[in-house]
């Protein structure tokens, strides 16, 4: 779909949310659990034996449709008191027949982590999402757990949800991913738990390896050799997780006070796993090294954290692609707004992925970036972005995504004059509190 088709094509959602650019930016905030790791927290815990008490989880709403699948298969989980504290039963690997359809929301990391799960209960289960979610390609995790023994249907030739899961015993196998996707890795990771014999995946490059870390720290035999990994059915064994901040989510607060002129931002207890850090790697180029420190660097719960104080700096346009990509793919969005504010050329390429995204983001980041006056490029894989200093305020629109939707208020809080921003509230998909934070950075220096 070509960037200039998508206005007339998706309504405006709302509601909406106006931002005026800020005189300056100032405060502490913590943000969300990180939405992959609580994502596998749930359902790691679910299918091993014991009780974990899992701390920090994200309460978007992603995070929330996994939960609530889980609990459709009769998965315990409750409130452990305290915001983002739960405490999950273990069932092992064996759940029970969902009595109504499971609903992955607008969440594709759920829909693909539990068709992984799905796909070896010995029972039917029906899987579907939103109306995005629904135009999301699924044929990448249908071929490969059907060829480990899954009876598995879907609209459009299988490739589409809903989708009919009929599990069973599966055997291992060795696999080529054709795209370097932490969802895709994780599926087939999953089903191998459960299958007879040992499943070898090869990747074309590394994406995040969350699953590795948790299934190696519950007792499971997961070997990596390069781009090589394998993965030996295994009992696992619950295990308490205190999950960090999501770098995905304190990457907009990076990207606004890198760009702001007057701005002081301390974010809290951020997670900086290196398969997710290439955002801060990408914005220390730009910034040749100024405007980001990590401080108080240490791990908690078998990841790598650091609070990260972010100050005004100048920007330079870089290049980016290649393996670069899986470290930072949600993060283009928000890095498309910095490039308007660096000096020179900006050029993401390799990430063709992005356009099958919770909206195609190359198509929707440009489309909603030009809209602010910036002068940017799509390309089949990527965009290029000439940064001119400067954006002024207009209307623009989620188009259902939340990572766009924050962006774009984080384009707003740069831009001359008004913004905004229509479909506000999909922000609440991975970060309920997006918007009252924004307030607080923006009360804190009044
Ligand atoms: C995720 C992996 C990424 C990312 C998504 C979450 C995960 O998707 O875009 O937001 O938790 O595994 P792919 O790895 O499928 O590209």
């Amino acid at each position: 779909m070509s960037a200039s088709s998508l206005s007339s094509a998706i309504p405006p959602s709302s509601p909406t949310r106006a931002i005026r650019r800020a005189r300056s930016l100032g405060g502490v905030l913590s943000v969300p659990g990180d939405k992959s790791i609580s994502h596998r927290s749930m359902i790691l815990n679910a299918i091993a034996q014991g009780d974990a008490l899992v701390q920090g989880l994200s309460s978007g709403e992603d995070v929330m449709s996994t939960m609530h699948c889980l609990q459709a298969m009769g998965v315990s989980i409750e409130p452990a008191g305290g915001p983002g504290s739960y405490t999950v039963k273990g069932r092992g690997p064996q759940l029970a027949e969902p009595s109504d359809i499971l609903d992955a929301g607008n969440s594709g990391t759920s829909m693909r982590l539990l068709s992984g799960i799905l796909a070896a209960q010995p029972f039917m289960s029906v899987i579907t999402g939103d109306r995005y979610l629904r135009e999301r390609p699924m044929l990448r995790i249908v071929q490969p757990l059907k060829q480990m023994g899954a009876q598995i249907m879907g609209r459009r030739d299988d490739s589409l949800a809903p989708l009919v899961v009929r599990g069973g015993s599966l055997k291992g196998i060795e696999y080529d991913l054709p795209m370097a996707s932490a969802q895709v890795k994780s599926a087939i990771m999953l089903a191998g738990l459960c299958a007879q014999g040992e499943t070898i995946i090869h990747q074309p490059a590394l994406s995040r390896d969350h699953t590795e870390r948790m299934v190696s720290a519950m007792g499971g035999l997961v070997e990596e050799n390069g781009l090589d990994l394998s993965i030996q059915p295994a009992m696992l064994n619950a295990v308490d997780i205190t999950v960090p901040g999501d770098i995905s989510s304190a990457a907009f607060w990076m990207v606004a006070a890198l760009c702001h002129s007057d701005s002081r931002v301390l974010i809290r207890g951020v997670g900086l796993n290196p398969s997710r850090t290439g955002i801060v790697d990408v914005l220390q180029e730009m910034s040749s090294g100024g405007g980001i420190e990590l401080l108080d660097q240490r791990v908690e719960g078998g990841e790598p954290v650091a609070d990260i104080l972010v100050t005004p700096a100048e920007l330079h346009g870089v290049e980016i692609g290649g393996d670069m990509i899986p470290r930072l793919l949600d993060e283009i969005p928000v890095l498309a707004v910095a490039a308007c504010f660096a000096s020179g050329d900006t050029v993401v390429r390799d990430a063709a992925e992005l356009r099958v995204k919770e909206s195609d983001r190359i198509a929707t980041t440009v489309e909603q970036l030009t809209r602010l006056g910036a002068d940017i490029e799509a390309r089949d894989d990527g965009m290029v972005i000439h940064g001119t200093g400067r954006l002024t305020g207009a209307e623009c629109e989620s188009h259902g995504d939340h990572r766009l939707a924050m962006s774009m208020a984080i384009a707003g809080l740069l831009a001359d004059g008004e913004t905004t921003v229509h479909g506000a509230a999909d922000a609440s998909v991975s970060y309920p509190q997006f918007w009252q934070d924004l307030d607080l950075l923006l009360e804190d220096v009044r």
